[in-house]
């Protein structure tokens, strides 16, 4: 081999190690979905754990029971990636200590029904009244006790899971056999998308949602986290925590969270709404023109930077400052969850809008598609 071939030789081997290594660090920068099982010692069917990871290391947990988020670990301003959610770290955790729906998929019909009680086409409904007199989260064994149909779903940017369950006619004492999903998509620009769907075969209720309890920080609470709603009424509560069916404006009040706004700020004060909830535990009406994916909520923890943006198709948002956490449990990592411990955003429709005419309608019918969509984007200052 002459001079000339052999540095033609070289360049050849040199430009094909250049490849592998460009190929190898895209297969590495690609997101991943890794599959495990969840132990559980009590649960007769098995339970697989999915974590979805992103290119920035953002990361995810969510089980086939409940469609639970186990985990999210998302980073700081310097990079720290920390977990954000409140949850166990087994499966037993969640069966045993009769969990407040942590990261849960909620259904048939999020947040309360008063009276566990509706009318649809002239027949009235009995559903379980789990809640004092109330229907709470889908009753006693809602969507988030089912064992959801899981999917991996697997994008150029993200990663994903599908989840299904037939939910059957008559369960809970809901009309129609309701087939639901809901997918799971973490993307590359460290969003959590969840894309709701169901059709029925009986005119029925629906009213999907998550309810993941977040802390950005790492304070014990929530106080210092820095809220903005992006809704100018709430829907004001009875003493039972059923809508009075008002839409009021928030202006001049503690539900004020147009402008950026310390959780804790006025949560104590000695208003007629906060007493009720025993701290944040309402129905905002989010502003809006129209049905399209829009802002509903921004969150900031100034010490870390973490931010969290909540945008919907829906057309509320209940924001829940963990009121009923007592000190009880002890969750992740061993962590004692006190009072404030984690607010959620559940995106939805009003509750008991079944038996409220004024709201929002909830109901579907055969043939018709209930298609919503939720995004909560994850990022630093
Ligand atoms: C409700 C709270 C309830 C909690 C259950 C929230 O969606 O608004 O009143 O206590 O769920 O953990």
């Amino acid at each position: 081999m002459n001079k000339q071939n052999r540095s033609l030789l070289h360049l050849m081997v040199g430009l094909g190690s250049l490849l592998l290594f460009a190929r190898t660090s895209i297969v590495a920068s690609q997101p991943q979905i890794r599959k495990q099982p969840f132990e559980s010692t009590t649960e007769k069917k098995p339970v697989d754990l999915y974590t979805l990871t992103n290119v920035n290391g953002v990361e995810i947990s969510i089980m086939t029971y409940g469609g639970i988020v186990v985990s999210l670990k998302v980073p700081d301003r310097k990079g720290k990636l920390q977990e954000v959610t409140l949850g166990y770290d087994t499966l037993d955790g969640y069966l045993k200590n009769n969990s407040p729906y942590f990261g849960a998929l909620i259904g048939r019909y999020g947040n309360r029904i008063g009276k566990g009680k509706f009318s649809l086409g002239g027949q009235e409904y009995r559903l379980a009244t789990n809640n004092g007199e109330s229907h709470l989260h889908g009753g006693n064994r809602g969507f988030d006790k089912a064992v959801w149909k899981p999917t991996e779903v697997r994008g150029q940017k993200s990663v994903g899971l599908k989840l299904d369950y037939v939910s059957a006619d008559g369960e809970e004492g809901y009309p129609g056999a309701l087939s639901v999903t809901a997918v799971y998509t973490l993307t590359n620009e460290n969003e959590l998308k969840i894309d709701y769907a169901a059709s029925t075969t009986k005119e029925t209720i629906v009213n999907l949602t998550n309810h993941a309890y977040f802390n950005l920080g790492a304070d014990a609470n929530i106080l210092k986290h820095e809220l903005m709603i992006n809704a100018d009424r709430f829907t004001p509560i009875s003493e039972a925590f059923i809508p009075t069916g008002e839409l009021r404006s928030v202006k001049g009040t503690p539900m004020d969270f147009t402008k950026p706004m310390a959780i804790g700020a006025r949560i104590s004060q000695k208003d007629e709404q906060l007493i009720r909830g025993n701290g944040y535990d309402h129905n905002w009406v989010l502003n809006r023109k129209d049905t399209s994916l829009s802002l509903a909520a921004r969150v900031e923890e100034p010490t870390s930077g973490r931010v969290l943006e909540v945008f919907t198709t829906e057309p509320g948002v209940q924001f829940y400052t963990g009121n009923f956490l007592d000190g009880t449990i002890k969750g992740k990592a061993g962590k004692v969850y006190q009072q404030r411990a984690g607010f959620c955003l559940e995106t939805q429709h009003f509750p008991d809008s079944p038996n409220k005419p004024n709201f929002p309608s909830t109901v579907l019918k055969p043939g018709q598609k209930y298609a919503t969509t939720t995004i909560y984007k994850f990022s630093a200052k």
